[in-house]
Formats: structure tokens, C-alpha cells, sequence
């Protein structure tokens, strides 16, 4: 790769919100895996249908037809994003609603007995769903996660799995630490066994490029407000599988065409078009920095070459970002890094304790500062709460990287945190 070079001023300047500030400080939104922020042609995009276009679908005359192809457009779009066709993206309220609603769909043709397996290391939005199939009778296992490196034990995962497992959920990327998993590992063994896959990529989705047809996966779920759009989820659906299986919504039973039969009611059509126009403005970034990854890109060509490449570009900003914040943090005493080891593949999520306080007390020193990070479980309740234990001291702080932020906003946080510690330490020698 040529020397590389991220024109941070052109993504800055699609946002209005990065003129905020707090107490004279200018914001630093270093919340990304929690919802990134909005670049005005999104919103653009979005008023534009609420203003000239709205109305329902399949309808007889003008701004219904412009719906309609609005709509597909926005399905297209997608296909580019996730390397399939239009017929296999279904959208829906978010990745949480479209999992459910996945679930309820494929338990109808399941039986008392049948098992699901899910994992330690997800989302409750790729837990609960399934875990909810316990009330018809089938048996849900989950797979553990190593708790000291905080990635999957792919050996647990491949025990749990028998002739008897219909569906097997996992997470690709974990909104927790940022770890990512081999996902294609997973697919492939639960695939062995004849059992249908589901891929939550919410976290990956903003970081990586994503190829369904590689993995191989029968479901994948994503949710537009990770990366630049509005709150909307997108379902991937395998085109041989969908046409199969059950699904839920009005008349189900008689509804057999894909994308549809996934799609409960009438559609978010504003929502769609801002997600896919989010997803235009990852494919300028691409435009803007193909050059730097000709090797990466060969063979592919049109929109899905500059998404492609967009995301090459987003990675390649954050990555060494994030490898200075790991590497800045992990010397400040007390401090504990969570995730996989150097080199095990991550998004450029960072995830620290510090001994003996709150993460909240943290964050809100942070946000005083105009630092705006999140603390918690992010609702991966599982490897927070119970695998890592720490919901009493408040989980984890987590820094999320987004391509709008700056190497000066890293440092700011870096000297904040710092800052913070000092004060804990006067305050304890105070005390003492
Ligand atoms: C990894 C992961 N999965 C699932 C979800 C749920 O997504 P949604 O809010 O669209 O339901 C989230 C949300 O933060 C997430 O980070």
C-alpha cells in the first residue's frame, strides 16, 4: 500500500454536530459503537422522501411509484454493501426486532427438543431472541468465551453442536472489547451439522467490509445507526434459504416472495433511503482513497469497489488510532485493557478497567471534558456481567473510533484519562 493518507477534513465536514462543545471544550463523540453521528446528506435524503415522496407502497400513482423505487434502490445499495442481491435485504426496525422476528419465523417449523446454540461473547440482540425459543421447547446452549483474552473457545462452540442444533447465532465482531471472531469457522462447522447460521455484524459492520457470499452465512444482521444512518436494520437473507423457511408477518402463510415474506408491515421507506444514502457516503470515501488499495480491490468494480474501499480506508484510519490508545492506556497503573491479544483481528473498540473505581465515575469525567464515551455492559451482558464479572464496578469504558474522530481527540482522551487518575491517587492519599 502507498503511503496512506485519510482526508479527515472532507468526513469532518459532513457533520454539523462536530462544532458541539462542553465547558469550552470542543466534543469528541468517541461513542461510535453506541451510534455514530449523521452527515447532512443523510438527513438531506431523508427529509427529501417525508417532503416530495411520502406514501405508501404499491400504490397507483406518482409519489407512490417514486416510493416504491426509492425503496428498491435502497435494497440495491445494500446488496452492494453485503455482496448479494437485492432479494436478500429485507429491512426492518433494528437488528434487535429483525431478530426476534427471525426467530419467531424459523421456530414454527421447529420442535420441542431442537436446540439453538448462541454465544458468551454476543449482544443480548443476538441472545435474547433465541433464548426466547426456550418457551417452545428448544434447548438453547451457549458457547464460551476465554475470559482472558475475551474471544470465542471455538472448542466449547464445536461440542455444542449435534444433529439436533437447527440454528447456531454468532457474533462477528463483540461491541464489549471489539474481538473479532472467525465467523467463517463457525459457519462452516455449523453447517456440518445442517443448521441455519446467523452473523450479528452491528460492530463489524462500521469497521470491516463485508462479504456474505465469503462466510457463507444464511442470516446477517446489521443496524444503519452504527455507521452514519438512521435507525434502521438490515437483514440478510440466502436467497435459497429464505424461500424456504418460515417467516412471520401479515398473511405469512400465503407470502412466499423474497424480500417480503420477512418484512412485517409497511416499511420505514425514509429510513431505508438515509441508510442507503449512508452508505453512498461511505462509498465517496472509497472514491477518495481507492487509490491507496488497488491490490485489495482487484476484481471488483462499480459501487461495491468504492464501498469496498471506503471501508479499507475507515479501517486503515482507526486501526493505528486505536493501536495508540491500547498502547498509551495499558502503562497507566491499575489499568486493565480487555480484549484479544496484539495482533488476534479487533476493531479499533477500546474497553479498560481501572482498579477500584466505577466506570461510570470515569465517563462522567470524560463527558465533563466534552468526551463523550459510553460505560456499562452495552447489553453484552454475558461476557460483562457474568463471564468477566464486572457489573459491580460498573463494566467496562469503552472508547469507539469512528472516522470523524482525530489523532488530537486520541490524545485529549488519553491526557483526560490520565488526568482522572491523578486525581484518584490525591484523593486517596487524602483519605489515607
Ligand atoms: C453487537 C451488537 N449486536 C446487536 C445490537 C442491537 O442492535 P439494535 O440496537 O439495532 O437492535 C447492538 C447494539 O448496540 C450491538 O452492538
Amino acid at each position: 500500500m502507498k503511503d496512506f493518507k485519510f482526508n479527515i477534513d472532507y468526513v469532518r465536514e459532513q457533520f454539523p454536530c462536530l462544532c458541539k462543545t462542553v465547558n469550552g471544550n470542543a466534543a469528541a463523540f468517541l461513542d461510535g459503537p453506541g451510534g455514530t453521528q449523521v452527515p447532512v446528506r443523510v438527513v438531506n435524503k431523508i427529509n427529501d422522501y417525508l417532503y416530495y415522496r411520502n406514501a405508501n407502497a404499491h400504490g397507483a400513482y406518482k409519489t407512490s411509484q417514486e416510493s416504491d423505487k426509492i425503496y428498491w434502490e435502497a435494497r440495491e445499495v445494500f446488496a452492494d454493501f453485503l455482496n448479494c442481491s437485492p432479494e436478500e435485504v429485507v429491512f426492518g426496525e433494528n437488528t434487535s426486532t429483525n431478530n426476534f422476528k427471525l426467530a419467531l419465523g424459523l421456530v414454527r417449523t421447529m420442535k420441542a427438543g431442537d436446540e439453538v446454540l448462541v454465544t458468551d461473547l454476543d449482544h443480548e440482540g443476538n441472545r435474547s431472541p433465541w433464548r426466547t425459543l426456550q418457551d417452545f421447547g428448544i434447548v438453547v446452549k451457549s458457547a464460551k468465551v476465554h475470559p482472558e483474552t475475551c474471544t470465542l473457545d471455538f472448542e466449547d462452540f464445536k461440542s455444542k453442536l449435534s444433529n439436533k442444533t437447527k440454528v447456531v447465532a454468532v457474533n462477528w465482531a463483540s461491541n464489549a472489547c471489539g474481538t473479532i471472531t472467525d465467523v467463517k469457522k463457525c459457519i462452516d462447522e455449523a453447517h456440518k451439522y445442517g443448521a441455519l447460521t446467523v452473523v450479528d455484524a452491528v460492530h463489524y459492520a462500521p469497521h470491516k467490509w463485508i462479504d456474505v457470499k465469503e462466510i457463507n452465512t444464511d442470516f446477517l444482521l446489521c443496524s444503519a445507526y452504527k455507521f452514519f444512518g438512521p435507525h434502521i436494520g438490515i437483514l440478510y437473507v440466502k436467497k435459497e434459504i429464505g424461500e424456504k423457511v418460515k417467516s412471520i408477518r401479515v398473511m405469512a402463510n400465503d407470502n412466499t416472495d423474497m424480500p417480503f415474506k420477512f418484512e412485517t408491515g409497511t416499511p420505514a421507506m425514509e429510513l431505508a433511503a438515509g441508510a442507503a444514502e449512508a452508505v453512498e457516503f461511505i462509498a465517496d470515501i472509497g472514491r477518495k482513497h481507492e487509490e491507496f488499495f488497488t491490490e485489495g480491490l482487484r476484481g471488483l468494480s462499480g459501487r461495491r469497489r468504492y464501498i469496498v474501499a471506503g471501508m479499507m480506508a475507515i479501517d486503515a484510519y482507526e486501526e493505528p488510532m486505536a493501536k495508540r490508545l491500547r498502547t498509551e492506556l495499558s502503562k497507566i497503573e491499575g489499568l486493565k485493557i480487555y480484549g484479544p491479544p496484539e495482533g488476534h483481528p479487533r476493531t479499533s473498540t477500546v474497553s479498560f478497567t481501572l482498579d477500584g473505581v466505577n466506570a461510570n465515575e470515569i465517563a462522567k469525567f470524560l463527558g465533563e471534558k466534552g468526551i463523550f464515551v459510553w460505560d456499562g455492559d452495552f447489553y453484552a451482558i454475558e461476557i460483562v456481567n457474568n463471564v468477566l464479572k464486572l457489573e459491580e464496578q460498573g463494566g467496562l469504558l469503552r472508547i469507539g473510533l469512528a472516522p470523524y474522530n482525530t489523532e488530537e481527540e486520541i490524545t485529549r482522551t488519553i491526557e483526560a484519562v490520565k488526568d482522572f487518575c491523578k486525581i484518584q491517587e490525591k484523593l486517596s492519599l487524602a483519605t489515607n
